[in-house]
């Protein structure tokens, strides 16, 4: 049976354009009421979220947008927000149906909020999504930054409900184009004084938990062992950088463009070997190998790929590995594969964001003890804890972490309590924010 959600993202911008909607919201009424829309038009999608969407969790709002000159379908999904803003990047994709683009922003949102909560940011989780093939093209650099001045005109209308930041498909240029129209916006340049590209901290972070998932299995150091990197972009390549200099003795990374896998084979031709794959070919998952980094898409491990793995070891930053994070994340477990969640593992990204507007200091104490082995919430240590408490209760350390981050997420933030649902009860009664243009 067909859904609302069932209708390409073009349509559904169209629908909207046609009715007048520039931007529209559904959100969980504050006052315990249900879901509900901003606009008729709206209104069976918002029941079909609540009610069908496999990835809706409660979610507060999600608030819509067809740029006014772009035509583009974007999107800010908040999850959760009682330890703060909800903060995530924003991500500009393909997607085959609206139920596509939704399910993306819901599952994103949650993970964020997961994310954000273990690593003891006080913000909520919530992410930005922005549908590529809608609208105008933007292979033109002047378009381009209209998309994303569009996005960040949407981000101001929600009156900081959501900070956003960068993720796969938005650029640090584009962050700035965004924070053209927003306060409300994280990994802008330097320059401008923000913290920039995050993904070489995130890389190290990976290789904090990877290092953890050793000492826990008592195999010693990554001096010596194999990897197996599944995408060497912005994360992918420093990654492969910081294993050689751990003493990683054989690499071997996949990507679906050469330029990507040229660079990763010039760090050390003797011990990196990298090949172009296709979108669709996950045999770098199945590589004979200590451990696998997953470092492209989400929902790469499932069914159909976990049974050819052949590591002891799953650990890379993509988000949302898990294709369905409870019946995965078992089938892992049974396989004898120890996987490293995500959502405790890439937090790097989102820390150095965290702190952008309470000013900046070179080598940042407060993001090193993250990467250290001393602080017992940095990755190293934390994932140390979990691991061991999975192993005491016979639980895997992606259920141990998921209940420690849903505990933490409920926590309200010391000073503003749960502000985002007094913003979101505000957009509710008297609209969206004025935004200029
Ligand atoms: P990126 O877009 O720079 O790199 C991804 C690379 O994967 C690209 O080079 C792409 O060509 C390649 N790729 C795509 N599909 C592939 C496939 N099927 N097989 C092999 N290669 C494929 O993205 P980035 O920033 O490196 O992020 C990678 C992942 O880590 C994403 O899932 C992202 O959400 C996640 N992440 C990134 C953070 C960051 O700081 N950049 C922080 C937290 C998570």
């Amino acid at each position: 049976m067909s859904s609302p959600a069932d209708i390409s993202c073009p349509e559904l911008a169209e629908r909207m354009r046609a009715a007048g909607l520039v931007r529209a919201f559904m959100v969980r009424d504050p006052d315990g009421g249900a879901f509900v829309a901003s606009d008729p038009l709206l209104e069976p999608l918002a029941t079909w979220v609540e009610r069908e969407a496999p990835d809706f969790a409660d979610h507060e709002g999600i608030f819509l947008q067809v740029g006014p000159a772009s035509g583009t379908l974007q999107g800010a999904f908040v999850h959760r927000t009682c330890r703060g803003q909800a903060a995530g990047g924003v991500r500009y994709w393909q997607y085959d149906s609206v139920a596509d683009f939704l399910a993306d922003g819901l599952r994103l949102a949650r993970g964020m909020t997961h994310k954000n909560a273990l690593a003891g940011l006080w913000w909520g989780g919530g992410k930005g999504v922005m549908a590529r093939n809608t609208g105008r093209r933007v292979e033109d650099p002047a378009t381009r930054r209209v998309v994303y001045e569009e996005y960040g005109a949407l981000v101001t209308a929600i009156r900081g409900c959501y900070v956003t930041a960068e993720d796969v498909g938005t650029s640090v240029a584009d962050m700035a184009a965004v924070f053209s129209r927003t306060r409300f916006a994280t990994c802008i340049p330097p320059e401008l004084g923000g913290s920039g590209n995050p993904s070489v901290p995130t890389a190290l972070g990976v290789v904090r938990g990877m290092e953890a998932a050793l000492e826990h299995l008592g195999l010693g150091t990554l001096a010596g062992r194999s990897v197996a990197v599944q995408g060497l972009g912005h994360v992918g390549e420093p990654l492969v950088r910081f294993l050689l200099e751990c003493g990683v003795e054989r690499i071997v990374g996949a990507d679906i463009g050469p330029g990507p896998v040229a660079r990763a084979r010039a760090l050390d031709p003797d011990r990196v070997e990298a090949r172009v794959t296709e979108l669709d070919d996950p045999s770098i998952l199945f590589e004979e190998v200590d451990i696998v980094a997953p470092c492209a898409t989400g929902a790469v491990l499932g069914p159909a790929t976990i049974p050819g793995i052949r590591a002891r070891i799953v650990c890379g930053a993509a988000n949302n590995q898990l294709a369905d994070p409870e019946s995965d994340d078992r089938l892992l477990a049974e396989r004898g594969v120890l996987y490293m969640p995500d959502f405790l593992v890439n937090r790097m990204g989102i820390v150095q964001c965290a702190d952008e507007d309470v000013g900046t200091l070179p080598d940042d104490p407060r993001i090193v003890r993250h990467l250290g082995r001393e602080d017992e919430q940095g990755i190293f240590r934390l994932s140390l804890e979990i691991l061991g408490e999975a192993r005491r209760s016979g639980r895997t350390p992606h259920a141990v972490a998921l209940e420690l981050a849903e505990r933490r997420s409920l926590e309200r933030h010391p000073l503003w309590g749960h502000r985002g649902l007094e913003i979101i009860r505000a957009i509710l009664r008297d609209g969206f924010a004025e935004t200029g243009r």
